[in-house]
């Protein structure tokens, strides 16, 4: 039995692309590995801790070799159980919408809780490496406009792309669902084409 990871980070739930889009990927996949489990994270529902004073310093003493205090002692492992659960998946799924060019505020959270040196990547002589990796991840981005690969307005699936590769995932899916913010019938199409799409690499995944 393999385990999925959904991270949802758009707080709109019915209404949302993105996790529409998710939720056709998810019951093609339950459907074709019935053995499987899944577990959500639900960004805007979760009770993240605070990347705060405390867990900045304990992530610098861990760079710098110094032992911890004893309040960041008890900060870090709040963070450390996040990333726990983020590591003891085998597959990994999640559903973004693009907001201001970027990513929401709670997907960041959640990346700079689980970007961390010896937990998810290490420095080497010859550069970063990546300790998550390995593993197949496919990310649903939802944007109200239109972007292109190249386009330069583009922080969401440039950023998640890279932040990704830098903790170690090589195989990287995407979906896209956009644009969804115009005329009805065109949002129509765009979300039936991201939920084509879904259901059919759902089935390889
Ligand atoms: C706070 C906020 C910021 C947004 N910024 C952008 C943006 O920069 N570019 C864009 O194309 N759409 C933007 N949108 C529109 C969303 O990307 C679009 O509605 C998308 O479908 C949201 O995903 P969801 O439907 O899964 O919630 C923004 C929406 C919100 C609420």
């Amino acid at each position: 039995m393999k385990t999925l990871l959904y991270i949802k980070a758009s707080p709109r739930d019915d209404r949302s692309h993105s996790h529409a889009t998710a939720k056709a990927f998810l019951s093609a996949y339950q459907q074709k590995n019935p053995q499987d489990k899944i577990i959500t994270i639900d960004l805007f529902k979760e009770s993240l801790p605070e990347f705060d004073n405390f867990a900045a310093e304990s992530k610098y003493a861990i760079m710098h070799g110094r032992e911890k205090t004893a309040e960041q002692v008890k900060k870090w492992s709040q963070i450390e159980k996040v990333i726990e659960k983020f590591k003891s998946a085998d597959k990994y799924l999640i559903s973004t919408p693009m907001w201001n060019f970027g990513i929401p505020y709670k997907l960041k959270q959640y990346i700079d809780i689980i970007v961390q040196p010896s937990y998810t990547f290490t420095v080497t002589d010859s550069g970063y490496k990546g300790l998550a990796g390995g593993k197949p991840i496919c990310v649903i981005h939802a944007r109200g406009g239109n972007y292109d690969d190249n386009s330069p307005m583009d922080f969401q699936k440039k950023y998640i792309d890279f932040i990704l590769g830098f903790i170690g995932f090589t195989d990287i899916k995407t979906v896209v669902c956009q644009p969804t913010l115009v005329d009805e019938e065109t949002v129509k199409k765009a979300q039936q084409a991201a939920i084509n799409n879904a259901k059919s690499m759902a089935a390889a995944f």
